[in-house]
């Protein structure tokens, strides 16, 4: 396994991407102790603060098609909420599609970026943000954005968490090459904070709102509304309170 440790990068998921576009094998990381452009979801940025937290990519080569890619991510999710309950004893919740909250403030968000053509994946690159310890955010970010250090009321090795992070991704990983998604939407059903409850959906064209049913077995959300049940497959979910 490669790992490529930077100082400072623009973002892990740039340098995991070239990496990948250049044939590196499955299984390549890129960390980083600081991310001068992190990027979020939709376009939005990722607070990186030097050494505070763990800043990953991880390149995948799965053998499935391009529908599956966004089941990657919630592989993910299901990995990285392990191994933070393992590490720091620290209970998160998994908000669709892959944010992980404590407290409804969101201590990890996941990136994955893929590249395929036709019908087959080239290669898929899985960028996580770990705030883990970060004692102050900037005041835009304060409301909603938490670390694990705040939550476990102490500091956390990253190098333990990081550890956990990969043996659990690959755990996942493994058990979904050999029996597909199934086992892993039922492990997200049961962490997710986001089923049962009433949500706010920002979709690319449409809003609406209604309670969150289920999640399918392309991991799309079943929102319940007035109308009928809407399938979403990106977008933005807020929980009402
Ligand atoms: C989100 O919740 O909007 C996703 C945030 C993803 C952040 C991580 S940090 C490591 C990797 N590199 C990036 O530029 N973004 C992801």
């Amino acid at each position: 396994q490669e790992i490529h440790y930077f100082s400072e990068v623009d973002s892990t998921n740039n340098e995991a991407k070239k990496l990948a576009a250049n044939g590196c094998p499955e299984g390549t990381i890129v960390v980083a102790e600081t991310q001068v452009t992190g990027r979020g979801r939709l376009a939005r940025g990722w607070y990186s603060p030097f050494g505070e937290g763990i800043w990953l990519s991880v390149v995948l080569r799965p053998p499935f098609g391009p529908m599956d890619a966004a089941k990657c991510t919630l592989m993910a999710a299901v990995g990285v909420n392990r191994a933070i309950n393992v590490v720091t004893g620290v209970g998160c919740g998994i908000k669709w599609p892959n944010d992980i909250l404590w407290n409804n403030r969101k201590v990890v968000g996941i990136l994955t970026e893929m590249s395929a053509e036709m019908d087959v994946i080239n290669y898929v690159v899985i960028g996580m943000g770990i705030n883990v310890n970060i004692e102050h955010f900037p005041s835009e970010l304060a409301p909603i954005a938490a670390s694990l250090s705040v939550a476990a009321g102490r500091s956390i090795s990253r190098v333990k968490l990081l550890t956990a992070i990969l043996s659990e991704l690959e755990n996942v990983y493994v058990l979904v090459k050999k029996s597909g998604f199934a086992p892993v939407l039922a492990a997200w059903r049961k962490e997710s904070i986001t089923l049962g409850r009433q949500v706010d959906v920002r979709g690319f064209d449409r809003s609406f709102s209604g309670v969150a049913i289920d999640i399918d077995a392309d991991g799309a959300l079943l929102v319940k509304t007035p109308q009928g049940v809407e399938r979403v497959l990106a977008g933005d979910v807020s929980i009402s309170p």
